[in-house]
């Protein structure tokens, strides 16, 4: 079998194709994204016997004819936070392992918040919009510093946390509300309740996911609790808000401003119109889903989701990954590594191992993760058992449980 091949779409950021080629790997790039029978035709092209890798962003589609016809496709890179563009189930099924980077762009949203917190507390748009109309809003009424107030922040995890910090080095009291207990970073303190924490909070920052317990989460009721002339802002989904209790709080008076960067229902292109009832009011600012728009998200996402290739195809690793069993342990030295995904029915590890057993080669190693109907084991073999190992993967293929096999050796081509 030849050495893996990897194909990166849309202009992923270069130091993704650097890393992979660092370790030898064959990696072409396009600036497109592709689908269907396009992507099909692109993949079956690609020379020699090996695994084929890709690496894509939301264009890309990856639907299950992809599967069906592409067998070589062995692991697919998502450079973006979302997988939605890949039939996932139909990944699974055929042991395609599916990484992407859900923690690389914290810290540009996180600047993001603490940037728009300012920016709220001083009118900031507002005075901007009347100096570019000619207007000289010269006032120091209803701009207030940021030391000293309360940030109240809803979901602490990797943003929130980073939000935590850098809202206290700019004097802030952060207090956060988490259904996890969460350790406290410096000097912030867990809320006694979601209620609390609105009511003691002077800015209000959303940062949960989006979970049947999130959409709607911020509702008329919650927003009654804020305190009258305080700041509400998300950068998190677009479920989590309710737009229309936000509309009449910042027309009542009763909030002083928002600033919202996600939305219910956002354009999926730049040509496609926006609109929402929050255009037209001078208090908010909107922003379109641009929290981890950076350049250096970009890079960072660039390094996380090609590490993670790596360690799939140098030690089999699949820890962070989307689809299959979560496994990643130590390749040691002098050993090389069958590699197995199966149905997750009873018995297929007795057979795998009663088939190198038969074989007469001694396994050093095993480790076995499941989730949902699938598993993976690790079964590892001295390396200079490899011949006999590449012949076992092939017998280990044909049980009837086993979706994909591979050996791997510790090197990624
Ligand atoms: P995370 O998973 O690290 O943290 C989420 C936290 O929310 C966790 O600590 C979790 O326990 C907590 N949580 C879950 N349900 C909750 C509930 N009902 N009440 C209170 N806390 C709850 O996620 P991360 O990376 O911090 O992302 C947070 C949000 O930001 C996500 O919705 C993500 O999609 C969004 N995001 C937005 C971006 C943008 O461009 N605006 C870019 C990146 C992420």
């Amino acid at each position: 079998m030849s050495r893996p091949h990897v194909v990166l779409f849309e202009s992923i950021h270069p130091r993704a194709a650097r890393i992979l080629e660092s370790r030898g790997l064959a990696v072409d790039t396009e600036a497109g994204g592709r689908a269907g029978a396009d992507l099909i035709d692109r993949l079956t092209a690609v020379p020699g016997d090996g695994p084929i890798i890709i690496g894509i962003r939301s264009k890309t589609k990856v639907t299950a004819d992809v599967f069906e016809a592409v067998p070589r496709l062995t692991a697919i890179g998502a450079f973006c936070i979302g997988t939605d563009q890949i039939d996932l189930d139909t990944a699974r099924r055929h042991g395609v392992a599916v990484f992407n980077a859900p923690f690389s762009s914290t810290r540009s949203v996180a600047e993001l918040v603490v940037g728009e917190i300012v920016a709220l507390a001083r009118g900031l748009f507002a005075k901007s919009q009347a100096a570019h109309r000619g207007v000289w809003a010269k006032s120091a009424k209803g701009a207030h510093e940021v030391r000293g107030k309360t940030l109240g922040i809803v979901g602490y995890g990797h943003i929130g946390s980073q939000v935590s910090v850098l809202a206290e080095a700019l004097g802030m009291q952060v207090r956060f509300y988490d259904i996890v207990a969460k350790l406290p970073l410096g000097n912030a303190m867990p809320a006694g309740s979601l209620e609390d924490l609105l009511a003691e909070s002077d800015f209000v920052s959303l940062h949960v996911p989006d979970t049947p317990k999130t959409r709607g989460m911020i509702g008329r009721d919650q927003i009654a609790c804020m305190r009258r002339g305080a700041f509400l802002l998300n950068a998190s989904r677009g479920t989590v808000v309710d737009l229309d209790a936000l509309a009449d709080a910042l027309d009542e008076g009763h909030l002083a401003g928002a600033a919202i960067d996600v939305f219910p229902v956002e354009p999926k292109h730049p040509s496609e119109p926006f609109e929402s009832i929050l255009q037209g009011k001078e208090n908010v600012i909107l922003t379109p889903h641009i929290g981890g728009s950076t350049v250096e998200a970009q890079e960072n996402i660039g390094e996380e989701v090609a590490t993670a290739l790596l360690g799939f195809l140098e030690r089999g690793s699949t820890q962070g990954g989307v689809v299959l069993p979560g496994l990643d342990e130590p390749l040691p030295e002098g050993v090389v590594r069958i590699w197995n995904v199966h149905e997750n029915a009873p018995g297929v590890l007795s057979a795998i191992v009663r088939t190198v057993a038969d074989a007469g080669v001694n396994i050093v190693g095993q480790h076995l993760a499941t989730r949902d109907d699938v598993g993976l084991v690790y079964v590892d073999v001295p390396a200079d058992a490899q011949d006999a190992a590449r012949t076992l993967c092939g017998a280990i293929a044909s049980l009837a449980p086993s979706i994909r096999t591979r050996l791997v050796t510790g090197a990624a081509a």
